[in-house]
């Protein structure tokens, strides 16, 4: 096994360029205030960052309505901006990832304009039209309740052009060959300036070859391989991150029998059952959801998270399950999105430090790449006023400063989270930077520790079994380093018992905290657990391989 594929043990810190920092004062962030950050990323111990799309948008989703490839959006500078920017942050060893949106353009994309003008017009095949109106115009949209149809007629076209998002966001016609050669310019485009990878947003829809009045579409996975084949092609080292909500028997495909699709995909299903564990202390359903998730082509990888820029999707949870973490999670109904999600942050959710604690030591302890998302490394919290995901998309709080150090201007792209217990004047990244017991400089910490363990990224691993539910406890192997990790998601205390027979795992080094676990004349370990407690230990005697400070060293 080749080791050097370096997204098996990144980390990965997704940010949205216009909430992040913003230096010239008009109340969005640039790439500048980003250039400014990079060194507080770099102590935090990220190496990878995801940059949400940044070019030039009417910003009607976010930026994922996008209107031309090939720039950068002028709120947040110039392509030279871009550069520096990438200039930076090589300096300091951190890769970039960038969205790539390509299921649709924005309506104002000039492609789309062109395209209105009819069959025979140079654009029209790049889109996917209806000369009669589908009979399923509104059905399968993603956005439910906000998003009233998947086709929309366009009386300048005398058509109906299909889009799987909003209205604004025609679907581009993957099944044009010239269509997919454009895509690949415009990764070649940006794999020229450096960046280490695509986000691919929307995966399954972009493969999806649409027939009008059909529900179910093929998908061409073809297409996936032919888009691995070139960025390989281009660059060796170069990555591909899927966004594919998908059933785990559904997963194989996207990244290819051969491990010639995608390099990783983000793990949506271990996502929503962590929350359902989360909500109930019931670890049965996460050990069948990781079950069900493992076992990928060597070099293939999960992506792991918790929050993401989008609302918290229940979708693939039972209708009991997502109940039971709406009550726990989201219980008023402006908590709830899309009739299946929650659009909080993860600290307002959770509700407590120590839960907060644990779900972050549970997500890097599991199999994958680590994704977190700004804001969440000191708590940050949402605004329920804001519309449907905006409520998760407020801007970085840096200081106590007038408007929490992310900008002078006086009307920002998104408010301030300014009242409450989430108030920038006490959550903000400069006041938990002087303080030891911050959120900020535990979640250092934990980055360090994951990166101390590549067996996560690298090894394969089993479930043990405890007598005690409540309690998840993992164990990982690979090249003779040995680590298990424990998770106990009750509010009360358990002690867990270890039944480690084999001689040479005898031995448990706590990797965070100095605790020894009793052990009997059978080998079993005693290991008590706090309310919503965590631990990590290696195994047997692989004490060459651990940091132990300058008592350890003088022995040696
Ligand atoms: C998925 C993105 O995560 C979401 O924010 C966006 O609205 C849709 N794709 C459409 O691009």
């Amino acid at each position: 096994m080749i080791e050097d594929l370096w997204y098996k043990n990144a980390v990965i810190y997704s940010l949205d360029l216009e909430t992040f920092m913003d230096v010239n004062g008009d109340g969005v962030g640039d790439f500048e205030g980003l250039c400014r950050r990079l060194d507080y990323l770099n102590s935090l111990g990220v190496d990878t960052v995801w940059l949400a799309p940044f070019q030039p948008s009417p910003n009607k989703d976010n930026g994922y309505d996008i209107s031309d490839y090939y720039g950068v959006d002028r709120r947040h500078g110039s392509s030279g901006d871009f550069v520096e920017f990438m200039h930076q942050a090589k300096k300091r060893g951190i890769k970039v990832i960038m969205d790539l949106v390509v299921n649709h353009t924005s309506d104002q994309h000039p492609w789309f304009q062109e395209a209105r003008n009819g069959k025979g017009s140079r654009y029209y095949d790049w889109y996917v039209w209806s000369e009669e109106k589908p009979s399923n115009w509104d059905e399968g949209m993603v956005f439910p309740g906000v998003q009233k149809a998947t086709w929309t007629y366009d009386k300048k076209a005398g058509a109906y052009f299909f889009h799987r998002f909003f209205e604004h966001q025609p679907d581009l016609n993957m099944d044009n060959p010239e269509v997919r050669a454009e895509v690949y310019k415009i990764m070649g485009f940006w794999l020229e300036l450096g960046v280490a990878g695509f986000r691919v947003d929307a995966v399954p829809f972009i493969l999806e070859s649409t027939v009008p009045g059909k529900d179910q579409h093929k998908l061409k996975f073809e297409y996936l391989r032919e888009m691995r084949r070139f960025l390989q092609w281009r660059q060796g080292d170069a990555v591909l991150l899927g966004e594919a909500n998908v059933l785990p028997e559904e997963t194989q495909p996207y990244f290819g029998e051969e491990g010639d699709g995608i390099h990783l995909m983000f793990n949506f299903y271990v996502n929503q059952h962590v929350f359902y564990t989360l909500a109930t202390a019931d670890t049965e359903p996460l050990v069948k959801a990781l079950e069900a998730t493992k076992g990928l082509f060597p070099t293939a990888q999960w992506a792991q998270f918790l929050r993401n820029h989008d609302e918290l999707d229940l979708g693939r949870l039972t209708e009991e399950q997502r109940q039971k973490v709406f009550a726990r999670f989201g219980p008023e109904k402006h908590m709830q999105l899309y009739d299946r999600g929650i659009r909080r942050r993860l600290s307002p959710m959770l509700g407590s430090r120590q839960q907060t604690e644990l779900a972050y030591s549970l997500m890097f302890s599991l199999p994958g790449t680590p994704v977190i998302r700004y804001g969440d490394e000191i708590g940050m919290g949402d605004d329920l006023t804001l519309e449907e995901r905006d409520a998760v998309r407020t801007p970085m709080q840096w200081s106590d400063d007038t408007q929490a150090g992310f900008s002078t201007a006086k009307k920002l792209v998104h408010p301030i989270i300014s009242e409450g217990p989430y108030s920038y004047t006490h959550v903000n990244t400069e006041e938990q930077r002087r303080n030891p017991e911050s959120l900020l400089n535990w979640m250092t910490s934990l980055i360090r520790l994951r990166k101390e363990c590549p067996e996560i990224g690298w090894g394969d691993w089993q479930i043990l079994q405890t007598d005690t539910p409540q309690v998840l406890a993992m164990h990982y192997h690979w090249k003779g380093n040995s680590l298990i990790v424990l998770h106990n998601f009750d509010v009360q205390p358990h002690e867990v018992v270890l039944n480690l027979k084999q001689k040479q795992e005898e031995k448990l080094i706590d990797l965070m905290a100095n605790y020894k676990s009793a052990v009997d004349e059978k080998g079993r370990h005693y290991i008590t657990m706090e309310a919503y407690g965590y631990r990590w230990f290696r195994t047997g005697d692989l004490s060459h391989l651990l940091h132990r400070g300058k008592k350890g060293n003088s022995k040696q």
